[in-house]
Formats: structure tokens, C-alpha cells, sequence
């Protein structure tokens, strides 16, 4: 059968992960979480003295680029790749509050952008990929067979985060999620390199009022389609 790429954009927190890796998994695509990359890059920032309050040392990050490397491993436990920074799992650490409030100012940055799409891209050579993030159809795959754009309202939103983290463990606070849901809706639909916007020819999801098996059956019907092409 014949393999294409898959693009899913969208806003922060509306389940465009979920989605991704249920379908990836389920049609034995590559998963690409590319959100985890500028996750891990800010983590980096974080972890060697490249934040000072909430500025980044955009100096002292362009000459580190260089030697931040970032790849995925499946974890055979979740079946879900996990990332890693310089050969270590920082799948969990790349998920609190502290990296969330500080990946999109790193995420503007046109250097930082550029080196991860060329990453990107190159992980998609050979196509079989499911590619989530927010300039996916429109940047890093714009000749993708399959584009989705999804969204959802940000309190929705807020409170599908908030309930991760607890679920986890992890202290959270309902307030301070939706002000960083809106924040990052702000910053990434503003920026000046690869805005948050949907691509011309991506379909659009709202998922506000969806069951992740109802919006997991959606997406499933419209690759249906795309292959059958
Ligand atoms: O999907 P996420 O919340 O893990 O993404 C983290 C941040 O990275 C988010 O603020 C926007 C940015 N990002 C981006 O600019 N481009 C992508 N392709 C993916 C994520």
C-alpha cells in the first residue's frame, strides 16, 4: 500500500498528540511529536544557565545549537516513542509547567526553527510518518497527502491539561493552565517565522464536544480516504 504523510496542526492542549499517536499506531506509521522537540530544547536552555527569569540567552543558545541533539525511542512499556536530549529520556521533564511557560518564546526563534524542521524533514524522507506541531502542512511537510487542522475552545483546553497533570501527579493549578493556554495561543499565532495558522488545503477539526474514540474514528475515515485515493 502506498505511504503518505500526515500533518496535524492545531492549538496547545487540544489533543492533537492523542490523535496522532492513536493513528500512527494503529496504520504502523512513524510518530512525531514536534512540539517535544522545542520542548526539549527549552529544556536544554533551562538545564545549562540559558535562562534568566523568563529571557532566554539567545547568544549563548544560537552557539549551543550545535550541540543539542534530539531523537525519539519507543518505550516498550507505553508502545509511545519517548524523547530524548543528548541520550537521555527527558520525556517527563519536558512536560512541566516550567518548560511549558518557557518553549514558546524558544519556539520563536528563527535559528532554533530552522534547525528543527530541517530535522523534521528529514525524518520524513521516506513518508509512513504521522507529524504533529503547528507548522506541519503549512512549513515543514506543505506537500503533505493528509492535513488536519484541530481546535478547541481553551478552556476545554485548560482543563484537558489540568486533568493530565493531575493524573500524573503533578501539582497544577486550573488558573494558571488557561492563562498559559492563552499566552502560548498568542505568542504562536503572533510569531514572525511559520505563525500558527492553518493551512489552505488542511481540514478543519473542532473537537471541543468529541470523545477521543469519536474523534479517533473521524481521522481514521479521512485517511481511509486520502489512501483510497
Ligand atoms: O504541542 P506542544 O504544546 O508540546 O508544543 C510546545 C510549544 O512548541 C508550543 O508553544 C508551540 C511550539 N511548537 C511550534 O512552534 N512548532 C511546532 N511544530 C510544534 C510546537
Amino acid at each position: 500500500m502506498k505511504k503518505i504523510t500526515i500533518a496535524i496542526d492545531g492549538f496547545s492542549s487540544c489533543g492533537k498528540s492523542t490523535m496522532a499517536k492513536d493513528l500512527a499506531r494503529e496504520i504502523g506509521y512513524i510518530y512525531i511529536d514536534s512540539g517535544a522537540m522545542y520542548r526539549a530544547v527549552t529544556l536544554y536552555c533551562i538545564e545549562n544557565g540559558l535562562v534568566d527569569g523568563k529571557e532566554i540567552n539567545t547568544a549563548k543558545l544560537r552557539e549551543a545549537m550545535k550541540d543539542i541533539s534530539i531523537s525519539f525511542q519507543l518505550n516498550a512499556e507505553t508502545g509511545r516513542p519517548d524523547t530524548y536530549l543528548n541520550g537521555a529520556n527527558v520525556e517527563s521533564k519536558i512536560r512541566t509547567m516550567e518548560v511549558s511557560s518557557l518553549v514558546s518564546p524558544v519556539a520563536t526563534l528563527d535559528f532554533v526553527r530552522e534547525a528543527m524542521v530541517a530535522q523534521q524533514q528529514a525524518m520524513g524522507k521516506e513518508k509512513g510518518i504521522v507529524m504533529d506541531g503547528r507548522d506541519i502542512g503549512t512549513t515543514v511537510f506543505p506537500d503533505a497527502e493528509l492535513k488536519i487542522f484541530v481546535t478547541a475552545s481553551a478552556e476545554i483546553r485548560a482543563q484537558r491539561r489540568y486533568d493530565e497533570l493531575k493524573a500524573k501527579g503533578q501539582e497544577a493549578s486550573y488558573e494558571e493552565i488557561l492563562e498559559n493556554v492563552k499566552q502560548r495561543d498568542f505568542i504562536d499565532q503572533n510569531r514572525e517565522v511559520s505563525p500558527l495558522r492553518k493551512a489552505d488545503d488542511a481540514i478543519l477539526l473542532d473537537n471541543s464536544n468529541l470523545t477521543i474514540a469519536e474523534q479517533k474514528e473521524w481521522l481514521m475515515k479521512q485517511f481511509e480516504l486520502v489512501i483510497s485515493d
